[in-house]
Formats: C-alpha cells, sequence, structure tokens
C-alpha cells in the first residue's frame, strides 16, 4: 500500500503531437505545431502558441489537417483561467481558529484576501514540517503560527530521492529511468496530508511548492538523475517534465477542495542559468496552465526569487537575466496569480540596506502589473532584528507589495529543536519579539 501509485513513464510518449498545455508555436520555435486531439494550437503571443481546449478563445494556428473524430468527454471544461468569485463567504468575523472555512484566498487588487478579509498578511517558512513524523508536533507548529497572528506557511511539498530510504524516514517520489513511485504511504504523501488537516483546524493558510531548484530533498537534481540532461534542460525535457506534472497532479488532486490552500507554487527558486528568458517563460506558462486545468479554483505562483527586472534597476546581479528569468515577463502571465520574490543580500553580494531597493523595485512592477507581490523569504545571517525588521516596514509601507514571509520557522518539538541554519526564528526568542510579536502589532 505504500507504493500505491506506480506510474511507468515512456520514452515513447514524445511523438510529433504535443500535450495538452504544452507549446506548439513561437517565434524561434522549432518543435511539433500539431496538438493531440482534442486541443488545437492557440496564438498566445508572438513567442508563444499553446495548446489549449478546441473551445477556448484564441486564433488558432494548427493546421488543417483531417481532426480526429474522436468523440471528447462529456465533461465540461473551460480553459479555467476564471478567478472563483461565488465562493460561499462566511459573515463571521469571529478571530478564531476557521476550521469550517469554504473560502479558498485569492488576490483582490494588490492584495490578497484570506478568509473574506483583504489586509496585508505576515507568515513564514517550514520546509520541514511535512517530513515530521509526529502528529503532536505539527499541531504544536500550527497552533504557535496561529497564537503569533502568522496566517501563511511555506511547505516543501516535494521530497525526491533515488534511492529508497529505509523505513521511518520520510520521501515522497522517488525517481529512475522507467520507475517513477509516488509513495502515498503513511511516511510519504500522508504526512503532507497531516499538515494540511492541521493547518485547516488552526486557520492556518499553505503555500505547497512540487519541486526545488537545489538538490535539497532531491529537487531537479534528482531528476537529472533518473532521466538525463541537465539543471538547465531540465525545463524542457520531455520525461522530466512528464513526471513533474504526474506528481503535480497527485499532489492538487489530494487538497484541490481545501480551503487551507493559499497558493500552489512551480518550484524553489527555480533558476536557468545562461539560458534565455523564454525557457522558464514557457515552462511557467505551460505548468501554471496545467494546474489551473486540475484546479482552477487555487492561485497559483512561481516561487522564483525576484530576479530579471529592469523596472528600478541598480543594474546590480538580482535585477540581470543572468539566471534565466525576467520577472515582469512572467508576472504577465495570465495563470499566474501574484509575484513572489526572496531577499538574501548577504548571498548575493549586497549590503543588507539593500533589501528596500529589491522591495520598492518589485512593489513598482507588480503594481504596474496589477497583481500583488509576495515577499515569502527573506534573511539575514547576523544581527536579525536591526537588519529585517526595517525591510518588514519597507514591505508593508510599499504599494504592491501584499504579504510577507520570514525565513524560517524555528520551534522545539518533541525532538528537540528544529533546524537552524543562521536565518532561523524561534518562537518565544527576542528576534521573534521584534520580527513576529511587533511586525504582527504593526500590521
Ligand atoms: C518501483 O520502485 C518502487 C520503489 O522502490 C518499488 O517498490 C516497485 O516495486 C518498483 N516497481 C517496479 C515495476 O519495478
Ligand atoms: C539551481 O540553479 C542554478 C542556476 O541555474 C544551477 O547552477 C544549479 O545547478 C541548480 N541546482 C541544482 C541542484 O541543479
Ligand atoms: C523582459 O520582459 C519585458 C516584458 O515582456 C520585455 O519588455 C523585456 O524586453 C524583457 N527583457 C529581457 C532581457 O528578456
Ligand atoms: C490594498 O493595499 C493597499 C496598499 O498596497 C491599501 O492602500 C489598500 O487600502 C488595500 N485595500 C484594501 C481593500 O484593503
Amino acid at each position: 500500500m505504500y507504493y500505491s501509485s506506480a506510474i511507468l513513464l515512456f520514452a515513447g510518449l514524445a511523438s510529433a503531437q504535443v500535450a495538452e498545455y504544452g507549446q506548439c508555436g513561437g517565434n524561434g520555435w522549432t518543435g511539433s505545431t500539431t496538438c493531440v486531439s482534442p486541443y488545437t494550437c492557440q496564438y498566445q503571443n508572438d513567442w508563444y502558441s499553446q495548446c489549449l481546449p478546441a473551445t477556448g478563445s484564441g486564433s488558432t494556428t494548427s493546421s488543417t489537417s483531417t481532426k480526429s473524430t474522436t468523440t471528447v468527454s462529456s465533461t465540461t471544461k473551460t480553459t479555467s483561467t476564471t478567478k472563483t468569485t461565488s465562493t460561499t463567504k462566511t459573515t463571521s468575523t469571529t478571530s478564531a481558529p476557521v476550521s469550517t472555512s469554504t473560502v479558498f484566498p485569492t488576490t483582490n487588487g494588490l492584495n490578497f484576501t484570506i478568509d473574506g478579509e483583504t489586509s496585508y498578511y505576515a507568515g513564514t517558512n517550514s520546509y520541514w514540517i511535512g517530513f515530521l513524523t509526529n502528529d503532536a508536533d505539527v499541531d504544536l507548529v500550527m497552533q504557535h503560527l496561529y497564537d503569533s497572528g502568522l496566517r501563511i506557511l511555506r511547505v516543501w511539498g516535494f521530497n525526491d530521492v533515488n534511492t529508497v530510504p529505509s523505513s521511518g524516514t520520510v520521501w515522497y517520489q522517488y525517481l529512475s529511468s522507467g520507475n517513477v513511485t509516488i509513495n502515498t504511504g503513511a511516511d510519504g504523501l500522508q504526512r503532507l496530508d497531516y499538515v494540511v488537516s492541521s493547518a485547516e483546524k488552526h486557520g492556518i493558510k499553505l503555500i505547497i511548492n512540487f519541486v526545488n531548484n537545489w538538490s535539497d530533498y532531491g529537487g531537479i537534481a534528482a531528476y537529472v538523475s533518473a532521466f538525463g540532461g541537465s539543471a538547465t534542460s531540465w525545463y524542457t525535457n520531455t520525461a522530466a517534465q512528464a513526471a513533474y506534472q504526474n506528481y503535480i497532479k497527485t499532489v492538487v488532486s489530494r487538497y484541490s477542495s481545501s480551503s487551507a490552500i493559499f497558493s500552489w507554487e512551480l518550484a524553489n527558486e527555480p533558476r536557468c542559468n545562461g539560458c534565455d528568458p523564454s525557457v522558464i517563460y514557457n515552462w511557467v506558462k505551460t505548468t501554471s496552465a496545467y494546474i489551473k486545468s486540475l484546479d482552477s479554483k487555487h492561485m497559483v505562483c512561481i516561487g522564483d526569487e525576484g530576479f530579471g527586472l529592469n523596472t528600478d534597476s541598480d543594474g546590480s546581479y538580482p535585477f540581470t537575466y543572468a539566471e534565466g528569468l525576467n520577472f515582469t515577463m512572467n508576472i504577465g502571465i495570465d495563470t499566474i496569480d501574484f509575484g513572489t520574490l526572496h531577499l538574501y543580500p548577504s548571498s548575493w553580494g549586497e549590503a543588507s540596506t539593500w533589501g528596500s531597493t529589491w522591495i520598492k523595485a518589485h512593489g513598482d512592477a507588480c503594481t504596474a502589473a496589477g497583481k500583488p507581490c509576495l515577499l515569502e523569504e527573506y534573511g539575514y545571517p547576523s544581527d536579525h532584528c536591526s537588519v529585517e525588521a526595517p525591510w518588514q516596514t519597507a514591505a508593508l509601507d510599499t504599494k504592491g507589495i501584499a504579504a510577507d514571509m520570514f525565513w524560517q520557522w524555528g520551534d522545539t518539538l518533541s525532538t528537540g529543536q528544529t533546524s537552524d541554519d543562521g536565518n532561523t526564528i524561534f518562537y518565544g526568542s527576542s528576534d521573534f519579539t521584534c520580527l513576529v510579536t511587533d511586525h504582527v502589532a504593526a500590521i
């Protein structure tokens, strides 16, 4: 029962026909322009045509070759880019945990709305919570988050391995050529299930991502090891993308009806070093449309660091396109609901005070795009309070920045203190008073 959804992938799937939501045209496109039935190739912009349901709007650029007469199933599928506006609103204004909420978080102009309330929000990150094996530890963290006034928690929704670990160690997906196995067992996605159900009980909203750029918990490197290619060709590797989409489908379908999902997120810090920004753009467009086709009601974001921006640029490294990202281009994708940015000046060769430049630049870019920006990770290895509190103030005061989430939450569990990577803010510490209690009060 642990390995209940083994899937075999066939290289032969890469036929002449492009799969649903795949790219089928655009300047420089050399691949196939024919979509699998009943999808048709529809013009999106000069660089991108996409295989969309035949009923979708947009002009078709597919060839007029004989259409297959295969009957499409009778489901009334729409292109599902419309945001839900008809969710049941709770009239309650109580501050108690909203365990019965059926309202999904949404954007509202440049802000976010959670449980019917449009406001600035604060949150944090815990990459490890879905890998804990003790339910009480998960509940303890959720209760502390709720008590602190933090409403959004970003967790790792992936844990990819190339070798199945010994029993008792949590893993979500095993990747090898010819055998991709998603672990839906007690040491697999059932641990993420518990995180989602605990979040529901405690009124916490989750951002769940699907792959890591970095090799922690497998990441793109684990796919490369199974399917070949490289960290940069992963974005266009057919077998790797098929496995990635299959994994997304498994996770999204488990929680598509949960009000505890804030947003689905494509990846943690996707980069494509030295690539043309169209590579990541095309991957974001294809993947986000695929997620919306599975679940049109929840938000979708990228999880990138916010690199590649000419708005307010000072020309320094994070503003450049060196990592293959163009923030302005990506936030314009209609199946992306909001922008993300991270802030690690000490890793990027910047002074700590440069943080406000970065925040302002993204606030302006997001305002121009008409979508909110989420400062979803930030950290500094020393002087947490004096360095990061001014960033929080800048985020709160900047139009277009709708929420911030420090990296990372620290707590004391049944097993002792959680991971301390130098950026950790431990519950109850003096840094915590400054960066959580005082910040939440300022909101
Ligand atoms: C695929 O891998 C899983 C995990 O190691 C294993 O349990 C399963 O037997 C494998 N299936 C096949 C067909 O090799
Ligand atoms: C993450 O992205 C960077 C930049 O493209 C790349 O150099 C690195 O190899 C990636 N990490 C992994 C584990 O592939
Ligand atoms: C980035 O995207 C914007 C908006 O599409 C575009 O105007 C700009 O030329 C792009 N820059 C690069 C280097 O891709
Ligand atoms: C949305 O956020 C802006 C600041 O970014 C604020 O001025 C405005 O009042 C907010 N709107 C609502 C409805 O809360």
